[in-house]
């Protein structure tokens, strides 16, 4: 594992343009569940019944009781960890030039991450259906569900459900860096939904170099060119410790 730790610190110290892949597993060591694998939030609910936008628009109490209530309840308290901050941290000393992200919590950007691509979209903000107000997820209670807007519209969370597309800025923006980085950092991703699990296979049809990080091998890891397999946290602060701070201007 060091020879291959040392292998990334190398690679990622030479790259002209990193970025980075995230998913629900760099935000597992902030006491978010994932969405895969032993004791995550699919072992206890069904995504088509309650994460599909068909589901939410036949029912949309029921979603937001039995998902999103949830959801909000762990995503207002939790705070990054230092999985989230090492990226951050490598963004600030110019070796990542953005964080493509899977998840919708907010996280990345609430350890100083600035150019973050929400390819889910966010929790963060809630759209009424009716008007299409937008408030913060924070702001409002569940005292009533659905949440409704004071024009009595139903409040939705501004992630992307199942059976939506990505949002096409998210996307485009995605593509762009994937075409041009000679890294991607893919950390805590089963690689399992599409398109975010095909930007890696994009990024290496691009001659970028794929460092994947996951306690666990994924789809994804025979076409790693590097795989550290641990938590997302340890392993980048290991690295972003490691690679020298590049001389001043
Ligand atoms: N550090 C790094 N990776 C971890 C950690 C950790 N501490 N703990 C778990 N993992 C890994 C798991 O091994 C798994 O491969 O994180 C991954 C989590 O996979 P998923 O739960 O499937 O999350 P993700 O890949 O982001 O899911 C993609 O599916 O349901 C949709 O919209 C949802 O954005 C989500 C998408």
């Amino acid at each position: 594992m060091e020879t291959r730790i040392q292998k990334a610190i190398e690679i990622l110290s030479r790259s002209r343009l990193t970025v980075a892949l995230t998913g629900a597993g760099i935000s597992v060591e902030s006491g978010i569940p994932p969405f895969r694998g032993p004791g995550s939030l699919w072992d206890k609910i069904d995504p088509m019944e309650f994460a599909h936008i068909d589901a939410f628009m036949k029912n949309p109490a029921r979603v937001w009781e039995v998902l999103i209530g949830s959801m909000k309840t762990i995503l207002d308290t939790a705070r990054p960890n230092k999985g989230h901050l090492a990226l951050a941290e490598l963004e600030k000393r110019r070796l990542l030039a953005t964080v493509i992200t899977q998840n919708v919590d907010s996280l990345h950007q609430k350890a100083g991450s600035r150019d973050v691509i929400e390819f889910h979209g966010t929790f963060a903000k809630l759209t009424c259906l009716g008007c299409g107000h937008r408030t913060s997820s924070a702001d409002i209670t569940l005292t009533t569900l659905p949440p409704r807007c004071h024009c009595g519209g139903v409040y939705r969370p501004d992630c992307v459900f199942f059976g939506e597309s990505i949002p096409l800025s998210a996307l485009t923006r995605a593509q762009e860096f994937v075409s041009q980085c000679e890294v991607m950092l893919v950390v805590g991703t089963s690689a399992t939904v599409q398109p975010a699990a095909m930007m890696p296979i994009l990024a290496k049809q691009n001659n970028a170099r794929i460092i994947e990080i996951n306690p666990t091998p994924t789809p994804l890891t025979a076409t790693s060119d590097l795989f550290l397999q641990g938590n997302a946290g340890p392993i980048l602060t290991r690295l972003t410790e490691a690679i020298a701070i590049p001389a001043g201007p």
